[in-house]
């Protein structure tokens, strides 16, 4: 009789298909009143030796039954795990999807490569905000009051609400300042971003982009900004032997100035970058100002350094021969199939800036 129970539980145990089933298979077999729990209850009322001889038989039967549903309970744990890994399964080595709908455009490539080049030379990223005050944009930068290079940035004014003359900022400069008056020397930012001025034709828009770069430190002097900039400008154009010229120029906030050009020929009506004997402007720097400095709290006898801006949209052109400055801006879509970037194709010096 034994025998038969022994043949249907394990045959139970066996058919349970999940774990829940496998419990309720272990309940009616050992549980408080469990088929075998029942039989070990009567054996009070056997005689001695038929009580050992069951007890001995029902101790066997129920350690073969708990055997039986721990084996059990071991493979089915093990089947669930493996249909787990197969149902979760990704195969690393598929190659990504070739199509991808969305382009990067050209403005944040550009970005995303010029930040690429100066993290590897130690600068960090800065930011500021787009409407600023009069004192960020200008005064701390040695525009003084009524100085007539403020007129030559065509500025958008914020209505007047009587407290200060709120702007949209002509530059990134601005960021120089809060970044010198909020942390002490050593400094190395560049800082990408919007800016404003009321303009509208052929190579100008309301809304532009530059970057900014400023370094301020007890050493840093003429020769390091050229360096910086040779370097940068021979990466960003992929351009071994790009000549650049130093060209002295003004700017309110930097003492001495100088406008970078590159040289390119224009033979034929086509422009090519590389050493050809013709130049192109294409940004303006210099030694940063003591004027400068003091109004944002750095002592200028002891601190010094240089600082850059650069027209992002003026370089994106060049670099990716896109001809007119407005279509940046029409938010069309075949324009950005055209010039656009996949997004999969992050620039890096270690990968390459644009594949
Ligand atoms: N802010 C200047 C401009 O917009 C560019 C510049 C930045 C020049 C830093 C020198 C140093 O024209």
């Amino acid at each position: 009789m034994l025998d038969a129970l022994k043949d249907e539980l394990l045959s139970q145990v066996n058919a349970a298909g999940d774990l829940a089933a496998l419990e309720e298979v272990r309940v009616t077999a050992l549980g408080k009143k469990g088929r075998i729990t029942g039989f070990m209850k009567e054996l009070g009322g056997l005689s001695p030796d038929e009580r050992r001889e069951r007890g001995q038989q029902l101790n066997a039967l129920k350690d073969e039954i708990g055997a039986a549903i721990d084996a059990r309970k071991a493979d089915l744990a093990r089947a669930h795990l493996e249909a787990r890994l197969k149902a979760e399964r990704i195969d690393v080595t598929l190659p990504v999807r070739p199509e991808t709908e969305g382009r990067i455009h050209p403005i944040s490539q550009t970005i995303d490569e010029m930040v690429a080049i100066f993290a590897e030379m130690g600068f960090s990223v800065a930011e500021g905000p787009d409407v600023e005050d009069d004192f960020h944009n200008f005064t701390a930068l040695n525009f003084p009051p009524g100085h007539p290079a403020r007129d030559m940035h065509d500025t958008f004014y914020l209505p007047d609400n009587g407290d200060k003359k709120m702007l949209l900022r002509t530059h990134t400069s601005p960021v120089q300042v809060r970044t010198m008056l909020n942390k002490k020397p050593p400094i190395r930012i560049i800082a990408p971003g919007r800016t404003y001025r009321s303009d509208y034709d052929m190579t100008h828009t309301p809304m532009f982009h530059q970057i900014e770069g400023l370094v301020i430190d007890e050493a840093t002097n003429m020769g390091h900004l050229k360096g910086c900039l040779i370097e940068f400008c021979r990466a960003f154009f992929d351009v071994d032997d790009l000549p650049l010229r130093f060209r002295p120029s003004f700017f309110p906030f930097t003492e001495p100035s100088a406008e970078v050009d590159i040289g390119c020929s224009r033979k034929g009506g086509e422009l090519k970058l590389g050493n050809y004997g013709d130049w192109l402007e294409i940004l303006g720097c210099g030694m940063v100002h003591p004027n400068v400095l003091e109004a944002c709290g750095i002592d200028s006898t002891k601190y010094q350094g240089f600082a850059f801006g650069m027209g992002i949209e003026r370089v994106a052109m060049l670099k990716y021969g896109i001809p007119d400055l407005r279509t940046f801006f029409e938010a069309d879509l075949r324009w950005l199939k055209h010039y656009g970037f996949v997004p999969l194709d992050v620039p890096s010096m270690a990968q390459g800036l644009t594949r």
